[in-house]
């Protein structure tokens, strides 16, 4: 269909019912983003991956790109299924956006097991009140003000924060001359009403997901935490397309900074709407990101994390006043970046070590926290050592021909019983698509019952075997939505099963170990939470010990973090256990590529 210039130019968003008029030279998907529609993009728009597959259903159907003539069969190619980054249109189209590129995941893992730490906030608030001023004594606002916390403190040479400053004829003069000043040190950077709530913000910064924790500072209880989708998405799903489009770009980073930030402040809104807050209450607000995330989130250049040897900015403790990143908080508060072990172990992964008291650990423990980039340490001796692995987004139903987020409709277990596939969606939903612990269960399911062979290729004859374009796949489900696993998708478990494996191998031999003697293996985060350690096991993620010897801890950074906003001294302790971890350097180590030539296969390590 040729394209009338009269009318102008509209592309349809089934089924959001949502159009826009695309902007010359822009993806599909690009347009999609401008009109808030949501397309799964785990790459990032570098067509690399299968997630931003989209069906044209009426109007122009742009020609296929050539990677997607390699892509899609020459039959799905004239039905009109295109991936959103590979095409542009230029007249106006109806796109049909599928539920697995739509969805968007229900685990927003955020609590971590239950704690409880004494309250030990690096601010404090003074109540005083001032002399008013007259001729007599007509001295400044702030010079009163410090003269009223003298008499309450012990003498102290004082600074107010600028902003504060510029409230304070206000407040004083609304409030009576009784005010309360908040204080971080010896800086005033608040000046509020008397008996105003202190409040922390705790954030645990994810590629994926952001965890939010407001917590009362005086008493430490979380008065509100929720999950947002880190909106970064649309610029990958995992660190390395965040990096690259961040270092070859300075409006993507500012972008990408900004998107989060909307992101926190509008959801903090919320949460302080619904328990009579105000954000300009939150006087200390502590982030945990791994690198990637801290970097872009403090504004600072990511370069040095996209190349070898993968030098961060800072991995020491870094302090930014919140109105310098554009977050919503009271007018002096700082933001304290839990302080990163290395290039990609970041502090994330310190917040964690702190939410499962690796500082008092006696125990030889592996502790993980599964994603596109898994962060590992192992406590030994009263040592820690660190690495980081790339495992790439397949664990995360990324990248995989079926994968999606951990929405209604993904595959989340899988049984062979018998003849018989078992298989549990979730929300008991038709199938669609793949989520993480589905894709795990898959491959240790077909592993177990003969589908695949030690060395990950797909038998032909297995009974749940069927060719599809001559190549042998498995069929996990047939219905509106076919679900099939491929070979190249077993292809990419194993790279990211064996690079974790390997890293734990290596931690284990610098240490001169054995995983039997392991204690304790802790899998934190969300994925690790859901998934099955059995099927970990048999597919060789995890060493085959006894399943008593794992634990699996939910949102151990996100504890990590809150304990670090509640606490001066577990804020000291990151610090020092940031410093003094050891860090393995895996990119290059032909040690790491021993063990990985070694578990990349499924077979027991012995
Ligand atoms: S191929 Fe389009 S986002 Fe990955």
């Amino acid at each position: 269909m040729t394209h009338d210039s009269t009318q102008p130019t509209r592309i349809e968003f089934d089924p959001d019912g949502v159009a826009i008029e695309p902007r010359p030279g822009e993806t599909l998907l690009e347009s999609a983003h401008r009109a808030k529609v949501r397309i799964a993009s785990a790459c990032g728009g570098r067509g690399i991956c299968k997630s931003c597959i989209i069906h044209f259903t009426g109007g122009e159907t742009p020609p296929p790109s050539p990677s997607d003539r390699d892509f899609f069969s020459a039959v799905k190619l004239e039905r009109g299924w295109r991936r959103a980054c590979q095409c542009s249109v230029s007249g106006s189209s109806r796109v049909h956006i599928p539920a697995r590129a739509r969805a968007e995941s229900t685990r927003m893992q955020v609590d971590g097991s239950d704690f409880w730490v004494q309250p030990e906030p690096i601010v404090a608030s003074i109540e005083v009140k001032l002399t008013k001023p007259s001729l007599n004594y007509p001295e400044a606002d702030f010079e009163r003000l410090v003269e009223a916390l003298n008499q309450e403190r012990e003498p102290t040479t004082w600074s107010i924060d600028p902003e504060a400053a510029r409230n304070l004829p206000e407040v004083l003069r609304q409030n009576n001359w009784a005010v309360q000043a908040v204080v971080r040190n010896d800086e005033i950077i608040a000046v509020q009403p008397v008996k105003t709530r202190l409040v922390g913000l705790a954030v645990d910064l994810g590629t994926t997901n952001i965890g939010l924790f407001l917590a009362d500072l005086h008493s430490g209880t979380t008065i509100a935490s929720t999950g947002i989708e880190n909106p970064q998405g649309i610029y990958g799903s995992d660190v390395v397309s965040r990096v690259g489009a961040a270092a070859t770009d300075a409006d993507k980073a500012i972008q990408m900074q900004r998107l989060v930030i909307d992101a926190i402040n509008q959801r903090v809104q919320g949460m302080c709407d619904a328990h009579n807050l105000t954000p300009w209450q939150i006087v200390d607000v502590v982030v945990a990101g791994n690198t990637a995330m801290h970097h872009i989130f403090a504004r600072l250049q990511v370069r040095g994390l996209g190349l070898a040897p993968f030098t961060p900015v800072i991995t020491g403790p870094l302090q930014i006043k919140t109105r310098e990143l554009g977050l919503a908080c009271a007018p002096g508060a700082q933001i304290h970046m839990v302080p990163n072990i290395a290039g990609f172990v970041g502090g994330d992964h310190t917040a964690m070590l702190i939410g499962i008291s690796a500082h008092t650990e006696k125990r030889t423990v592996i502790a993980l926290d599964i994603g596109t980039n898994t962060e590992i340490s192992l406590l030994h001796n009263g040592a820690i050592t660190s690495l980081s692995c790339p495992s790439g987004p397949a664990l995360e139903g990324g990248h995989i021909s079926c994968g999606m987020r951990a929405a209604a409709g993904a595959i989340e277990s899988v049984k062979i019983n018998g003849e018989d596939l078992e298989i549990k969606t979730i929300g008991d939903a038709e199938p669609i698509g793949l989520c993480g612990s589905g894709v795990l269960d898959v491959t240790a399911a077909f592993f177990l019952s003969g589908g695949l062979n030690p060395r990950g290729q797909i038998n032909r004859e297995y009974r749940h075997t069927v060719l599809q374009d001559d190549e042998p796949v498995f069929m996990l489900h047939q219905g509106e939505t076919n679900v099939v696993f491929t070979q190249r998708d077993v292809r990419s478990v194993q790279l990211a099963k064996g690079s974790i494996r390997a890293g734990i191998e290596l931690l284990l031999e610098h240490a001169g170990l054995h995983y039997e003697q392991l204690d304790k293996v802790v899998v934190a985060g969300a994925f690790g939470n859901y998934i099955s350690i059995e099927s970990a096991c048999t597919i060789g993620l995890l060493p085959p010990l006894p399943l008593d010897r794992f634990e699996q801890i939910g949102n151990a950074a996100g504890t990590g973090a809150k304990l670090i906003l509640l606490s001066k001294t577990l804020r000291d302790t990151a610090t020092n256990l940031a410093a003094r971890s050891t860090h393995l350097v895996q990119a290059g180590n032909p040690r790491f590529n021993k063990h990985f030539m070694h578990t990349i296969n499924f077979h027991d390590i012995n």
